[in-house]
């Protein structure tokens, strides 16, 4: 491994000088160097290899119990200004965590490799990627960065002497003393620390080695960095997947869609239609991330930075996502789901029947009428994007795909219809402004409960969320054909708890009605939150579903609509010095059309 690049070789030299780790390694993400670190790490006892015959080139990985998933408690902004991180994001002064940043990473990797992994956000030397160089001590972090994003050689020659790259600095933060023995997954939850300094465009993470804590590219950088590189360079770093429609005739139509963690993102974006809709068919260029920016001409382009999939394993299955499915079936990580007597994984919701016996997430005996589950609820699959069977040709496109529609969802089991439009641009930033989602095991907290999560941004905007309103104002002056944008609830359920849509593929007569819209093609009504389809504006072949079912999805309470907006008006008020003037208009406007 080479480079000319002086600030990154310093920065390393520094790290190493305050980290004291035992080894350097350069990662140049081969399959060679990855066979090397599994088969350390099967010696360690933290890995297994899956059978060979129904996993090729599978792992299997347990998570200590208390490192299992994003924690945002921990999770910290450090602006400048405490005005810049905004009420919705943990902020501290930037001089004083640093000094205990320097204190808990002071020799917190004796013992250990220090490795560093070049990776880079998007397709190498794309004008729309960015690269990053992540610093870890964990080689499951590299093993799984490698799968998540570019790695390598190519990255650092991209980078040459004098690139701009985002320095990553991660560690479990747990040194081994002398004649110490390693625990299958060293971390450190008391001293758990999740830092972006966004002017220096920088991240820390210490004490988690799991999931969007640990996996830098993700998350803290495609997100959290990323949402302040794009605001400053106008452009829009969103936590949205990107599909490709395409009708009967061949013709494409992209659209991104942001739901909450855990909603079905991975699922939308490899959706199978329904048979019956002849000659429709998905591609997925991305499941959790898109860059979007307009190009010369003012045209939105996205694309997907990572170059993996880290989905939710519970409830994936040949039924629900076989294109998920496929793209685990080899070369792919799996963490906290259960193991099989014969060597493979297994999850609820994989069978109908579960097996007699496994191992389960946290390396117990597990059998059906056990009591608990085999799989944690957040347990994940780490698979290439390559294997998608559905992967869209432009994947690769170093200027990403136009962008026609942007979908906003979430978790609701009431209240929210299927599907509506907003009028325009500005009613669409309100309508994603005042997304609330019930919450998920992605990140920790109680689930269930509604919390709002703006363009289900809440956790991962780098900045004042109110600022964020505007950039995304301030960019219709940009984009000479703005996206339309819409809502949708998979979620709705009757009064007897029972869900009111089937989703999954028969989602793909609401994205055939939205590509429609966008085409001029589709009519709709206009009711006061928005455009809806009539019962005949969808597409029904192949399923039996009746107007008066429909009319229960897409009936809308007044009152309860009224009490929605008061409470997404409670959030406002958190914002109220920054909220752009726009938003309360829209809020009042629909009020009025509410009482
Ligand atoms: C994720 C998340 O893992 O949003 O994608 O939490
Ligand atoms: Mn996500």
């Amino acid at each position: 491994m080479e480079t000319k690049n002086r600030t990154l070789v310093r920065w390393v030299e520094g790290v190493v000088e305050l980290c004291k780790p035992e080894k350097v390694h350069w990662c140049d993400g081969t399959q060679g160097e990855a066979d090397t670190l599994f088969e350390e790490m099967i010696k360690g006892g933290g890995c297994v290899r899956l059978n060979p015959d129904k996993r090729p080139n599978g792992y299997y990985f347990r998570s200590d119990p208390r490192d299992v998933a994003r924690v945002e408690s921990r999770t910290f902004i450090c602006s400048r200004k405490k005005e810049d991180a905004g009420p919705t994001n943990n902020w501290e002064d930037a001089l004083e965590m640093k000094a205990r940043l320097n204190g808990l990473f002071e020799g917190c990797m004796r013992g250990r490799t220090l490795y560093v992994i070049p990776f880079s956000m998007g397709p190498i030397g794309s004008p729309l990627s960015q690269v990053g160089v992540e610093l870890t001590d964990s080689p499951y972090v590299v093993v799984s960065m490698r799968i998540m994003a570019r790695v390598g050689q190519q990255v650092l020659d991209a980078l040459g002497e004098n690139g701009f790259f985002v320095p990553c600095l991660h560690s479990v933060g747990r040194p081994l003393l002398e004649g110490e023995e390693d625990v299958p997954w060293p971390c450190n939850p008391e001293n758990l620390y999740i830092v972006h300094f966004p002017e220096e465009r920088s991240i820390y993470s210490f004490g988690s080695g799991y999931g969007g804590n640990a996996l830098l590219g993700k998350k803290c950088f495609a997100l959290r960095i990323a949402s302040n590189m794009a605001r400053d360079e106008g452009w829009l770093a969103e936590h949205m997947l990107i599909l490709g429609v395409e009708d009967p005739d061949g013709n494409k139509t992209y659209v991104t869609a942001a739901f909450p963690s855990a909603c079905g993102k991975t699922n939308f974006a490899m959706m199978i239609p329904p048979k019956a809709m002849n000659g429709w068919k998905v591609t997925t260029v991305g499941d959790d991330i898109a860059w979007i920016k307009p190009d010369k001409d003012g045209v939105l382009r996205a694309i997907n930075p990572e170059s993996g999939f880290f989905g939710v394993a519970p409830g994936t299955s040949y039924e629900t996502n076989p294109n998920a499915m496929e793209c685990c079936r080899r070369d792919s990580i799996f963490t906290n789901v259960a193991l099989t007597d014969d060597g493979d994984v297994w999850w609820e919701g994989m069978t109908k029947t579960p097996p007699h016996h496994l191992i389960d997430w946290q390396g117990r005996d597990w059998s059906p009428d056990c009591g608990r589950t085999a799989a944690h609820s957040n347990a994940r699959f780490t698979a290439p994007v390559k294997n998608c069977p559905c992967l869209d040709e432009a994947f690769e496109d170093p200027y990403g795909v136009p962008i026609k529609a942007f979908i906003y969802g979430g978790r609701r089991m009431s209240d929210i219809p299927l599907v509506f439009q907003a009028f325009d641009w500005v009613h669409g930033v309100y309508t994603g402004a005042t997304m609330g989602s019930e919450r998920t095991a992605a990140a920790e907290g109680k689930q269930g409960e509604l919390r709002r999560d703006p363009m289900a941004m809440l956790p991962f905007c780098g900045y004042h969320i109110a600022d964020y309103f505007g950039h995304y104002l301030e960019m219709a002056k940009q984009v000479k054909e703005l996206p339309l944008i819409f809502h949708v609830n998979w979620f709705r359920k009757n009064p007897q708890g029972q869900f009111l849509w089937a989703g999954f593929g028969e989602n793909m007569r609401v994205l055939r009605w939205i590509v429609e819209r966008v085409e001029g093609k589709a009519s709709a009504k206009e009711i006061e939150i928005g455009w809806i389809p009539r019962y005949e504006d969808l597409d029904w072949r192949g399923l039996d579903y009746t107007e008066s079912q429909w009319n229960e999805l897409m009936s809308v309470n007044k009152t309860h609509l009224r009490q929605q907006t008061l409470q997404a008006s409670e959030f406002f008020s958190l914002l109220y010095h920054k909220l752009p003037k726009e938003l309360w208009l829209q809020e009042q406007i629909l009020l009025a059309k509410l009482s």
